[in-house]
């Protein structure tokens, strides 16, 4: 598969884990965290062109940034190394902050370990890290030169990282493909076809708008204004952000349903899926819509306060609304 960029394109091959680091290049650096490294080890070298760091958000951070671009500057690799992550989300964020900016930007691998990254995170350019002041407030958009997808690593993933991927794959179904939501809840998809289909979908999207600008990438939010205001207002602890957004999907859904934009029944057939996955559907914290809806306006993505949704029409469609009605969000959060 090959995904294009306003910068050139890159390939996304799906093969073992043994193959993709057989692959790389003499010259380059590896960055992975403790876990990976240690559920790996056999196949994935520490040595010294290996960085291996503390697993768990709080490492995609100014200072883990300074730690390896400082570290990669110590071991005088130059324009020409190649820096690769082998992690979840927040190691491929970070290295790819990393890369797009060490020497003012060298090539730079993913290995997606988590089922997330794998659908989400690894595709469509997106690096940075956290601030003390926000998340993913400070970034870039850094294509790799190459994504790995390795689906045995997913055999480690703990169950409620994999079912935190998922909310993301049953997200792209609802918002895109019925088919692949029927596919799905009959579990008649193959892991390596949901990885498949997914990626194929984010990439669709993102070439068509790479820089988020057009209102087509703003789809794959669905679910995630609500969900990001819930992560927010709980300080990134309690929900994953996969069921922050579960959680999110069914509010907008239900948002959708009183608007008139999403199919009566809809949110059920939603909600009975995401549960049967293991998913939260709902959280006590809802009632407070004035904290969450505080966090919604403060969210990067809000123009000027006000309050946008990409709302599914029906099963495998959503369109993006802008202006919101702040009485209706509201409405529906008291409601649950
Ligand atoms: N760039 C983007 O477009 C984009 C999109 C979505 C999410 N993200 C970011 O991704 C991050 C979350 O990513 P994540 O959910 O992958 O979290 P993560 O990277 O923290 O990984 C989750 C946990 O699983 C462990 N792990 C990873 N692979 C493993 C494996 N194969 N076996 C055993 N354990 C393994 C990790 O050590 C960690 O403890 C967030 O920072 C989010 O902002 C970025
Ligand atoms: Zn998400």
């Amino acid at each position: 598969m090959i995904v294009r960029h306003s910068l050139g394109e890159y390939p996304i091959e799906f093969c073992d884990l043994e193959m993709a680091v057989g692959g790389l290049p003499e010259d380059r650096v590896i960055v992975t965290d403790e876990n990976v490294s240690t559920a790996w080890k056999r196949l994935i070298p520490v040595d010294e062109r290996t960085i291996v760091l503390p697993p768990g958000e709080t490492t995609k951070s100014l200072t883990w940034y300074a730690e390896v671009v400082r570290e990669l500057a110590r071991r005088r690799c130059s324009r020409k190394t190649t820096l690769v992550a082998i992690g979840g989300g927040v190691i491929g964020d970070l290295a790819g902050f990393c890369a797009a900016s060490y020497m003012r930007g060298i090539k730079y691998v993913q290995i997606p370990t988590t089922l997330l990254a794998q659908v989400d995170s690894s595709v469509g350019g997106k690096v940075g890290v956290d601030l003390p002041e926000g998340k993913n407030l400070v970034g870039a958009f850094w294509p790799p030169t190459k994504v790995a997808i390795c689906a045995e690593v997913l055999v480690t993933l703990p169950p409620r990282q994999f079912a935190n991927g998922m909310a993301e794959v049953w997200k792209y179904g609802f918002i895109l493909d019925a088919d692949f939501v029927n596919r799905l809840s009959r579990k008649e998809a193959s892991i390596s076809e949901v990885l498949r289909h997914c990626i194929e979908l984010k990439a669709a999207v993102v070439e068509a708008d790479e820089f988020e600008r057009l209102g087509i990438r703003a789809k794959l939010n669905f679910g995630h204004t609500i969900g990001h205001a819930i992560e927010k207002v709980l300080g990134y602890e309690e929900f994953l952000h996969g069921e922050a957004i579960s959680i999110g999907m069914v509010a907008e859904a239900i948002l959708g349903e009183r608007l008139g934009v999403t199919a009566p029944g809809t949110t059920e057939i939603l909600r009975d899926e995401l549960e049967s996955q293991g998913l939260p559907v709902e959280w006590s914290g809802l009632r407070d819509a004035d904290g969450l809806i505080a966090a919604m306006k403060l969210d990067k993505k809000a123009s000027s306060g006000r309050l946008a949704f990409s709302l599914l029409t029906r099963v495998g469609e959503c369109k993006l609304i802008e202006d919101v009605p702040e009485s209706d969000v509201r409405s529906v959060l008291s409601s649950l």
